[in-house]
């Protein structure tokens, strides 16, 4: 039973206001003492005309409640605080969880509306940096989170595979490729080819305006510069795919920025026909104060040549009509606002449905660094993301080496790779975030590996007990002890927090969730015997541990974090 429309239910009976509005006022307080549900009478002192204190009797006077579901309620300065019945929250949560057991938390309310999630998104022939990893993991965690809640999700990687730096990098492939072996750290090799060449055009006038007509030959499909791209890109994704392998993120499309190179035409076409497009100093521009916007967006630079943004326009018209999205995500670094803002601005003027424009949204997130000083490529001095990764395995593997487990190679790679995973899920998305691996490698800490330990508890409880008891048949006044009602309290809320999550494109609200289910889940075990000599008291426990293990197991897998066999 849904406790809160319940007592939404009885309040308004009782004071003849509709009941939704009574039930957005209803709070969760901070304080137990305070009871389970409270409502805020003061939020109806003006339509009542009556002070809160006043309204908090007179509703505690009339009110209708079942004492079996509600068994008190208080009146607390002008708020009326309600206690569940310990006995029947038990009893529903226990009754929501077995509808769908190991499912629990799944849901239809997608209904199958298509959700584009545009993830990663790095550029070819420069190397994957702390911020790509960033984008990957929130992506990943977003798209399995819609596909969980009955979305249709559909996960594209836009490769920054398009620009004059590509005729750049073939002319110095042209003269310095045949010095470099490729099968090793290509990417590096690529960035140096790229750092000579553009010391090069520095230094020669010449070479600069060859890369520009190399260009221009790329851009026309000369097959020699073709050819040359596809190996940077192949070599590139080459790359960016053992990343992927080791976080396990999987895309339903890898397309770049070139892939609308052709398509980019119709934009200006739409936009010059509605009259949208004006000249500024030779470029093409379309100006949007009127949406608040003060700086132009360029769609074309003077020397006729494409930009960034008309790419991206060009993509929204390619998804609208491709996939007929609800919604499309981008999830790219906060320094891009403003290119989103400008893009989604002029995406209305394209003639599409106002289906897709609405859709639209870029889900930002903050600066990310390591604790040594700011990563840059430009600089050099980033650290390499594949090499964060595999020190994350090894310093994993380092700490489980004395334990008792079996394959420990593939259990230091899910608990490094969840911490990993975890650390950049931690916090809200939009906050800036120093990137620490020995904080995120803390089995201790609120952190990946802590959660990941305490489902392997749930998982080991359950093993030694050898058996899962009958639900129907619980004693469940052997559940209703503080530490257990917080428990079942927090598991019942799990539907909830997936849908603010989504409500907020937040993992963060999934990630803090499940840092308090395993801190519940601790103070449970330290305070009740699971396996026992009360078999009642047993069977109760043990199904409160396998619920704590569905709802772990589904909460992790949501983020992208395996869970080891054991410890
Ligand atoms: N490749 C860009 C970068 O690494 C990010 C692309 C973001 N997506 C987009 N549709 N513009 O900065």
């Amino acid at each position: 039973m849904d406790f809160k429309s319940y007592i939404a239910e009885a309040i308004s009976k009782a004071t003849n206001i509709n009941k939704d509005e009574i039930k957005s006022y209803i709070e969760i307080p901070k304080i137990e003492a305070n009871g389970d549900f409270a409502f805020p009478c003061f939020r109806l002192a003006k339509e009542l005309k009556q002070s809160p204190v006043n309204i908090a009797n007179n509703i505690k006077e009339k009110i209708e409640i079942d004492n079996n579901i509600i068994s008190r309620i208080a009146v607390v300065n002008g708020f009326l605080n309600f206690y569940v019945s310990k006995i029947s929250l038990v009893k529903e949560t226990i009754q929501k969880f077995d509808i769908q057991k190991e499912e629990y938390g799944k849901s239809n309310i997608g209904e199958e509306r298509t959700v584009i999630v545009e993830y990663s998104s790095p550029n070819i022939a420069k190397p994957f940096h702390i911020g790509h990893l960033k984008t990957t993991i929130i992506g990943n965690a977003l798209y399995k989170l819609y596909e969980f809640l009955g979305f249709k999700t559909i996960g594209i990687n836009h490769l920054g595979d398009y620009g004059t730096q590509f005729a750049k990098l073939i002319e110095g492939y042209k003269r310095w490729g045949k010095e470099y072996d490729f099968s090793t750290d290509p990417i590096d090799k690529l960035a140096d080819i790229y750092k000579r060449i553009n010391a090069l055009c520095e230094e020669d006038e010449k070479v600069l305006e060859e890369c520009r007509e190399t260009f221009k030959k790329l851009e026309n499909g000369d097959p020699y510069c073709i050819e040359l791209w596809n190996k940077f890109k192949d070599l590139s994704i080459k790359e960016f795919e053992k990343i992927y392998d080791l976080l396990g993120v999987k895309f339903d499309s890898i397309k770049g920025e070139a892939f609308y190179s052709d398509k980019m035409q119709e934009v200006i076409d739409i936009l010059e026909k509605s009259s949208k497009l004006v000249e500024s100093q030779g470029a093409k521009v379309v100006n949007l104060e009127d949406q608040g916007i003060n700086t132009p967006c360029i769609i074309q630079k003077a020397n006729g040549s494409s930009i960034y943004a008309t790419r991206d326009l060009a993509a929204i018209l390619y998804r609208a009509r491709t996939y007929d999205f609800d919604k499309c995500l981008y999830v790219v670094g906060e320094e891009q606002s403003l290119h989103f803002k400008q893009v989604f601005a002029v995406a209305k003027y394209l003639g599409l449905d106002k289906k897709y424009t609405d859709g639209l949204e870029h889900v930002s997130y903050g600066m990310i660094r390591l604790p040594e000083g700011k990563m840059s490529s430009r600089k050099g001095n980033f650290v390499k993301v594949k090499d964060l990764l595999d020190e994350a395995i090894s310093k994993s593997k380092e700490i489980i080496q004395d334990r008792d487990i079996e394959n420990k190679d593939l259990v230091a790679k899910q608990v490094g790779i969840g911490a990993v995973i975890f650390e950049d899920l931690a916090e809200s998305r939009t906050k800036n975030q120093v990137f620490d691996l020995k904080e995120a490698l803390n089995f201790n800490g609120e952190t990946g590996p802590y959660i990941q330990y305490m489902t392997v508890r749930t998982k080991s409880v359950l093993e030694k007990a050898g058996y899962l008891p009958d639900s129907n048949n619980l004693n469940l006044s052997k559940i209703t002890d503080d530490s257990t009602i917080k428990l079942l309290k927090l598991i019942d809320n799990f539907e909830d927090t997936l849908l603010d999550a989504m409500n907020k494109n937040e993992p963060s609200v999934i990630s803090r969730y499940l840092i308090d289910v395993s801190k519940a889940f601790s103070t449970f075990y330290n305070e009740n015997k699971i396996i026992c000599e009360d078999k009642e008291a047993e069977d109760a426990r043990l199904y409160v541990t396998y619920m704590t293990k569905t709802v772990l197991t589904n909460g992790l897998h949501l983020l992208g974090i395996e869970v080891p066999e054991k410890m």
